[in-house]
Order: C-alpha cells, then structure tokens, then sequence
C-alpha cells in the first residue's frame, strides 16, 4: 500500500498527535550541568565567549547545585579553576585544592538527589595548559600521566565525587584509574570515560572559561576528526579497561560517532554538547537570527536521538525550566506546538548569571518519581 491509503502527515496535524508519536523526549533527568567554580572569587564571573554562563565562586556553585537539584536533572559536572598552577598540576591532587573541596561541598549540600561528577583532567591545573605531564622534548609523556591520574582519582572520590570523569584520552587511562579505585576502597565510584574524544574548535569558549594557559593544541591526544572507524577502537578499549559509561565530545557535529557507539555499547552513553556549540546558538540567537528556545531544544533532541542516553549541556537548567513549564500546562507555547516562530521573535534579554528560577522543594518534602515537580 502506498499513496494515497498512505498518508504519513496524519500523525502529524495536530501538537497534541506529534507529541504522543513523538520517538523522542526531553526529561530532566536526561540533563547533566557542566559548571565551573574558580578559586578566590568573590563573585561570579561571566564567560563573555558563553553569555548566562558564568565562573562561580565556591558560594554561588551551590546555589547553582541546589537549583539543579531542585530541577530534577541528573547530574552536575565540576570544573575548578585554581589560582596557582605548575608543571604537574598539583593543586588538581590537593584535597584542599578548588576541585577537590568543591566536589565536598557540593557533595554535602546536594548529593543525596543529584550525581556529583568530576572532570578528572590536568589541563585547568598545569601551567602549559597541557592534559598531562610534559616530558623533555615538549610531548604530553602518556605513562607518567596516568599516575598521575590515578591519584587525582582516588582524592576526587575521596571527596566525594559520586563518578569520575577522565577527559585527557591518555591511552590506558580507565584502566589505571578503575585499578587506583579499587585499591583505595572505592569499588563503587562509577567511571564515565570521554572515551571518543575529538581534537575539536568548538572548545573554544571553554579556554575562556578556565582560563586556559595552552599554546598549542591537543591533536597528539584527542582524536582527528576525519576518523571514525578509529572512534569504536576507542570506545571498545575503554569498555575493555571498565569504563561504566561512555562519552562522545563534541555532540552535535559528532553524530555518527554517537551513533554508532550507541550501537556497540552496552553501558549508558553521554555526549557533550560543548561551549562552542552553546556559543554558536546563543550568538545566532542574539542576532534575531534562529529561534532560540526551538533550535536548543531541537539540539538536544537531535543528540538524543542519535543514540545518548544523556546529554551534558550548559542549557541543562534552562531547558529542565522549559519543561517544567510545559508539563505544568503551558502547552500550547510555540515550543511545545512545534510552531515555527518566526526568526524576528526577540532574541533572548540581556545575559546575567542566571538567577536560581526553580521553586525550591521543601527538605521534608519527597522528590516526585525522576525529578518533575508535581503537576499542579
Ligand atoms: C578537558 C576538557 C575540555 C572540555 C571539557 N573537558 C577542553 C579540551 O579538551 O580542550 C571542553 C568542554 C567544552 O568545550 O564545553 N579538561
């Protein structure tokens, strides 16, 4: 049977028709928050590359926690930025270091309802900027960094990091750090590989926001984008050495690749929507040029729908707002309907740090199922 007994647009005609055929949904729970806290600030700093996003102070990172917390997401990504830094990254070892007691901070205040994670990675705490030890002739020295990335593990679960999240793609390194973990007691502390990790442009604001002190680039070990044969090796390799989930970096230029790791992999699969991606919409946006609530929603769709099982966002408290609202009855919104507003709808106010919008949930009151507040 085809045309005319077929008629695909059917299921299309109406928001309430689209929504219950919808393959694809949005959950709070599917979100997770990059955040950054920098040492010795006394208040947030904006990322001028990154507008609403902001450099936290230690006091404002918990707000920013409790806010994520009481939206439901799932989870929070800890970046530090420490006022001191070296050749071998100390301050990231330091239980006192802004990463470490961060994670403990954090931990305390929110981490009976959100999933504490940390960047394990030495490049916001090396003076050059690098992922890993620098040996003589100026290359990034594989094996003597993965020791190093052993302890910084053990001390990140020592503080209470719920998963661990080694971003350097040194060759090796799940295995030593899951190793580490073990010998140090933590059998429980999940490992979240970045594990098809690219040599990528759309990093750029993130050197913005920590401050980063790199010179040249990483191609010697994030990957190359032409390849992605080369990105099952690596996500099979670290499956091998025990990774408990894996990431794809970037995401939305990235989607074959996370596509096809959905494919392969039997543990849950993240992909990181990254700063320059969030960057690319806000300036479009800013311009009057897209829509900006339907394209960030169309990119996180499109992310999931490539196979993540989650999607780390800097628009993670937003859109867990957006729908939020949209369960709580403001259907019928140009988002919700699917409607194309027109790209002259006013961009979106002038950024401030984003101010905590999420009713807080009284303590004594118990989380609805995954998050969402009670429909009222
Ligand atoms: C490394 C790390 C980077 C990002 C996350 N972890 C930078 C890099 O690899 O160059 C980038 C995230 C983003 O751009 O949003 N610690």
């Amino acid at each position: 049977m085809s045309f005319p007994e077929q008629r695909p647009r059917r299921l299309r005609r109406s928001p309430a028709m689209r929504r219950m055929v919808a393959e694809t949904r949005l959950h709070p729970a599917d979100l997770i928050l990059p955040v950054f806290v920098r040492e010795g600030l006394t208040e947030p700093v904006p990322i001028s590359s990154m507008p609403g996003v902001v450099q936290h102070t230690e006091a404002s990172l918990l707000t920013a926690a409790e806010e994520a917390r009481d939206l439901g997401l799932a989870g929070i990504m800890l970046f530090g930025i420490p006022t001191t830094r070296d050749a071998q990254g100390s301050a990231g070892l330091d239980p006192q270091g802004i990463l470490n007691r961060s994670i403990r901070a954090v931990k305390d205040r929110v981490g009976e309802d959100l999933v504490v994670m940390s960047d394990l990675c030495l490049d916001e705490f090396t003076d050059h900027g690098h992922c890993g030890l620098v040996d003589e002739a100026g290359e990034v020295d594989n094996d003597a960094t993965l020791e190093v990335y052993a302890e910084m593990g053990v001390a990140q679960a020592e503080a209470g990091a719920d998963v661990v999240a080694p971003s350097g793609m040194m060759d090796g390194q799940v295995a030593v750090i899951r190793q580490a973990l073990d010998e140090a007691g933590h059998q429980h502390v999940p490992i979240l590989a970045y594990a098809a990790k690219y040599a990528s442009g759309f990093y750029g604001p993130f050197r913005e926001a920590v401050d980063s002190q790199l010179k040249g680039d990483r191609k010697q070990y994030q990957m190359d984008a032409p390849n992605r044969t080369e990105a099952l090796r690596e996500v099979e390799l670290d499956l091998a050495e025990g990774a408990d989930m894996v990431m794809v970096k970037p995401a939305s230029a990235y989607l074959d690749i996370l596509s096809d790791t959905a494919a392969i992999s039997d543990v849950p699969v993240s992909a990181y929507q990254v700063s320059g991606e969030y960057a690319m919409i806000e300036a479009a946006a800013a311009n009057g040029w897209i829509n900006r609530r339907t394209v960030v929603t169309e990119s996180l769709i499109a992310i999931r729908r490539a196979g993540a099982t989650n999607v780390l966002t800097y628009y993670a408290a937003e859109v867990a707002g957006w729908l939020r609202e949209e369960l709580a009855g403001s259907r019928g919104s140009a988002s919700a309907s699917g409607a194309q507003t027109p790209p002259s709808a006013p961009a979106h106010p002038p950024i401030e740090p984003r101010r905590p919008t999420a009713s807080t949930r009284p303590a004594d009151q118990p989380r609805t199922d995954a998050g969402f507040p009670p429909v009222s």
